[in-house]
């Protein structure tokens, strides 16, 4: 247990503050906020690609008004993971020197300017090389022509209609696999059968725009039989991403939660007149809950690769796939050639469920994000592995 809480915290980034970068800004107004901070910078910028000044194309303005109010926005902006240019998330094409058409629609504001046809290129496709370097700059979400980009498509298929800066969040925060992406790999295959040729399917990260559709948005696994709840509308004060986050630093105040909620902080909030992990404690958070359920159903996924797949899986949530072997049950994972080994003994049942646990766990916010649909993901591949390794599922006192 105390490793996959662990996990669980993993998946909550840490934030790493070493602002040891070179920032390419695509959104002219940042040009003056560069030359400033130019030297503390990566030396190896090149100082001719910096615009030292750049006048308003339109006024006149009070000048200081301008510059005080873009000064707040650039520094809140450049301490936010969507300026950290040296993660992973942008830095990890460094070596092929462009980014990967797959990737660059979410990975770069250029790429993402490309995607939506915003320089004047292809709608829905990236046409040209997108350089490694770029980060979520200025002109991705200020950009006039966001304005005629009017839906959103999903990796579920689904067909979203967005208005405004929305379009700009639910284009990157929706993950890259959905459940019947899932289903179309396990269709017609014998549930409790390993199968070599499946592989962990990663709905990859942050994906909370996936989640905060719910059912209607169809990111997770759904097993047949059962309904989910949709779109979480919560209340209309914090009915856009951008209601309870910062656009800039990202963050979510309390205060504005506390309005409606009795809560000491935000992981404290709760509504449901019901425990749904079996604890029958209702003084925490509904985080809690899903937390928990989450641990449970990681402990079933262990259970299960071992008692019925004969072959012990272990999940690292610092590598991908994620998911490995521990064949000789040491403990440990199983490595070949100084290569740990990555888990090929899936089943369908083990495939699916482990696909729901990691799509929850891949969203941090998932709680505020739409706390009825993760916790009828979590409940139902909960028994539906439980059942499988003869637990008495009903005695968990779980609910759905
Ligand atoms: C639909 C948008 C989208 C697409 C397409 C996409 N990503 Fe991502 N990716 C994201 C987001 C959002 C994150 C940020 C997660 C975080 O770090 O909080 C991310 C994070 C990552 C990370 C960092 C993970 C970590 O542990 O920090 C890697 C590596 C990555 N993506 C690789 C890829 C690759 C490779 C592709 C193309 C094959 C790709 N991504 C395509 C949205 C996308
Ligand atoms: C992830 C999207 C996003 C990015 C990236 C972004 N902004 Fe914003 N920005 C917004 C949104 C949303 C608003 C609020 C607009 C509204 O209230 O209608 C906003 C508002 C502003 C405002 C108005 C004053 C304020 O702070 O509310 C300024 C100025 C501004 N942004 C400048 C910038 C600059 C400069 C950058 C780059 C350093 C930047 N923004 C990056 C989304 C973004
Ligand atoms: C062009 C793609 C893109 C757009 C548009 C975008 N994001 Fe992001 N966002 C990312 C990536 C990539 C990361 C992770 C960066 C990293 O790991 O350094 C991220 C990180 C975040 C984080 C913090 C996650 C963390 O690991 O700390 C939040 C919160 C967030 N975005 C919210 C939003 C909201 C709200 C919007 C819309 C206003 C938005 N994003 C628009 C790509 C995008
Ligand atoms: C009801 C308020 C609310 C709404 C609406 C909301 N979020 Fe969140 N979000 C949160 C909370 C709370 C967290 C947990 C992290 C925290 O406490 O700062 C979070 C976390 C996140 C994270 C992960 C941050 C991290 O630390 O890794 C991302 C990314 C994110 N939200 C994006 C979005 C996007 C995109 C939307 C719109 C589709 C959205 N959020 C809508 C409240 C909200
Ligand atoms: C205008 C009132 C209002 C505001 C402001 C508000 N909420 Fe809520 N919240 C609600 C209502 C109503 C529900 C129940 C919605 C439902 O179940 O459909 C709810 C439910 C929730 C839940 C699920 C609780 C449970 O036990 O299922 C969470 C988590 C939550 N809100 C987080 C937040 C956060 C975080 C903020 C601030 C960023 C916030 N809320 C701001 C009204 C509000």
């Amino acid at each position: 247990m105390p490793r996959l809480l662990e996990t669980l915290r993993a998946a909550q980034k840490t934030f790493s503050r070493k602002f040891a970068i070179c920032i390419v800004l695509s959104c002219a107004i940042t040009g003056a906020a560069n030359a400033q901070s130019e030297s503390a910078q990566d030396p190896a910028a090149e100082p001719e690609t910096i615009t030292p000044f750049v006048l308003p194309k339109s006024g006149p303005f009070e000048p200081s008004g301008i510059k005080i109010e873009n000064n707040a926005a650039i520094s809140d902006w450049f301490r936010s993971a969507h300026a950290r240019s040296a993660d992973e998330a942008f830095r990890h094409w460094d070596e092929e020197g462009e980014v990967d058409e797959r990737c660059a629609s979410c990975h770069s504001g250029e790429g993402f300017r490309d995607f939506h046809g915003l320089d004047g290129t292809t709608v829905g496709a990236i046409d040209g090389t997108i350089d490694t370097g770029g980060v979520v700059d200025c002109g991705t979400c200020h950009n006039a022509g966001l304005a005629d980009v009017r839906e959103i498509s999903f990796p579920s298929g689904l067909v979203h209609p967005v208005t405004g800066v929305e379009a700009a969040c639910l284009t990157c925060h929706q993950g890259r696999n959905a459940g019947r992406d899932v289903s179309a790999k396990i269709d017609g295959l014998p549930l409790d059968t390993p199968d070599a040729s499946l592989r962990f399917i990663n709905p990859h990260y942050a994906t909370a725009g996936a989640t905060w559709l719910g059912g209607y948005g169809a990111a997770g696994y759904h097993y047949d039989g059962h309904e989910y709840s949709g779109r979480f509308f919560h209340a209309r004060p914090v009915a856009t991403c951008n209601s309870c986050h910062e656009p800039h630093t990202l963050e979510v105040a309390a205060e504005p939660c506390q309005t409606c909620h009795l809560a000491e902080s935000i992981a404290d909030i709760r509504i449901a007149r019901q425990s749904y992990d079996g604890s029958g404690n209702l003084r925490v958070g509904i985080k809690s809950d899903i937390e928990a359920n989450a641990a449970t159903l990681m402990a079933m996924i262990e259970a299960y690769t071992d008692q019925v797949a004969d072959s012990p899986v272990i999940y690292d949530g610092s590598h991908y796939p994620y998911f490995f072997a521990d064949q000789n049950r040491d403990g440990a994972i199983d490595t070949a050639d100084g290569q740990s080994v990555a888990y090929a003994s899936w089943t369908p049942r083990s495939l699916r469920a482990a696909f729901n646990w990691k799509l929850v766990t891949a969203d941090p916010g998932n709680f505020a994000h739409n706390p009825v649909y993760v916790l009828e993901l979590l409940h139902d591949s909960i028994m539906d592995l439980g059942t499988a390794i003869g637990i008495d599922v009903e005695k968990m006192n779980l609910r759905r």
